[in-house]
């Protein structure tokens, strides 16, 4: 990752960088010493440098929460940067590149994409934990007329199968890097004709992270248009009597059970329990009913909050643990004797978000963009709202 190496700035170069550089609209310090931050704005992009001091260099680098996807903005940023301070380089590694950042492709989606998306599909179909990925793009092969989003947790698998959708030349796949559990929110519903649930992990010993449970179960009845279908395959007997047992509680769906029964194409995982003879559960669950239109009433704005003197020593140092969601505020810089950076992490356990809230006499928000639009991110962002409003 692009950063310079540079010999010790002394305090009056440290303090006029804000003055001096094009590129740079304030400075952080961490309140219990350290590092700096940096706020940028170039070609439209708002995000942080860091510099990093120890005894000998100082080391301006990127941060990694406001870090923006083309990596070579940050390299223009630091060189910027180091033509307007005349900086002393010892070494740099911000030449421009043209190499693709490994996830980069435009049939990999991120979550923020479906606040507002367009499906250009009329038939679409998701496939949750593809591992492998083999029966997903066979499944989008067999049907061009079918989007597919394949949602995968594990970024190597997703990786991996965004270069097969590039080698086979598939044009209906969208990969999402993301937790299935939470993106079912993101969803309009009605819109789904199947979600392919095969061999999720069993996690026999903590249930509470099965990807089946009875909030993904509504979820998935409300995106699954009348007559689509969830169709999970498993090995493991306790994750189907499991499975069995949250779908029968659903009024207006129809639930049906099969064994053994052989697909089209076995995925890699399929394979593996087949050649130790395992048996294989399989459940449908049948959306019968048209579900209400959902309507997204999500605004992370704080209001009038604004600076005040108290909120600094108000914030708790350990993280708060809800019931769903936690909120940790951990670090605090000071801005001026007037604004704050709030580095903090919150929403779900599983895939937190990380934030700064930029807080100063007449504004407070979230820099530089905005938490992804979910209920778990909501129901954090009230509760950060409660420890600023003092
Ligand atoms: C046992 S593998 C099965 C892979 C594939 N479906 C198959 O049959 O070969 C489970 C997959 O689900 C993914 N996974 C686990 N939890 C997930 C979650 N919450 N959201 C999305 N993917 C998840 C794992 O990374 C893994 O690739």
């Amino acid at each position: 990752m692009p950063h310079i190496k540079i010999k010790s700035l002394d305090k009056k170069t440290l303090d006029s960088i804000v003055d001096n550089s094009s590129i740079i609209q304030f400075r952080a310090d961490a309140s219990n010493g350290g590092d700096y931050l940096f706020g940028v704005e170039l070609n439209n992009e708002k995000f942080l440098l860091q510099l990093k001091r120890d005894e000998h260099n100082d080391m301006f680098k990127y941060d990694k929460v406001t870090r923006p996807l083309k990596v070579n903005i940050i390299k223009e940023a630091l060189k910027i940067l180091s033509e307007d301070l005349d900086l002393d380089v010892i070494h740099n590694n911000i030449n421009q590149s043209n190499s693709t950042p490994p996830l980069s492709s435009e049939y990999l989606k991120k979550i923020k994409d479906f606040e507002n998306i367009e499906f250009p599909y009329d038939e679409v179909s998701i496939e949750v934990g593809f591992g492998s990925g083999r029966h997903l793009l066979y499944q989008a092969q067999k049907r061009p007329d079918t989007l597919f989003i394949g949602i995968e947790i594990h970024t190597p698998s997703a990786q991996q199968v965004l270069k097969q959708i590039e080698l086979q030349n598939l044009k209906n796949i969208w990969v999402v890097n993301y937790d299935a559990r939470l993106f079912l929110e993101m969803m309009p519903s009605n819109l789904l004709s199947q979600i392919f649930v095969h061999f999720p992990v069993p996690w026999d010993k903590k249930p509470h992270r099965r990807v089946i449970s009875p909030s993904f179960t509504n979820e998935a009845l409300r995106v699954l248009r009348v007559d689509g279908l969830l169709e999970l395959r498993t090995d493991s007997h306790k994750y189907f009597w499991y499975s069995l047992e949250t779908f029968l509680t659903l009024p207006k769906a129809q639930v049906v059970i099969d064994k053994n029964k052989d697909l089209e194409i076995t995925s890699k995982y399929e394979a593996r329990w087949k050649k130790q003879e395992k048996n294989i559960y399989e459940v449908h669950l049948k959306s019968e009913e048209k579900s209400a239109e959902k309507v997204l009433n999500i605004s992370f704005r704080f209001n009038d909050i604004g600076y005040n003197k108290e909120i600094k020593d108000n914030l708790p140092n350990k993280a708060i643990i809800e019931d769903g969601y936690f909120v940790h505020f951990e670090r605090v810089y000071s801005i001026s004797d007037s604004a704050l950076l709030i580095k903090c992490a919150f929403g779900s356990f599983d895939r937190p978000e990380h934030k700064y809230i930029l807080l100063t006499k007449n504004l407070c928000e979230y820099y530089a963009s905005v938490p992804v639009k979910t209920e778990v991110n909501y129901q954090a962002h009230k509760k950060i709202m409660e420890f600023l409003n003092v």
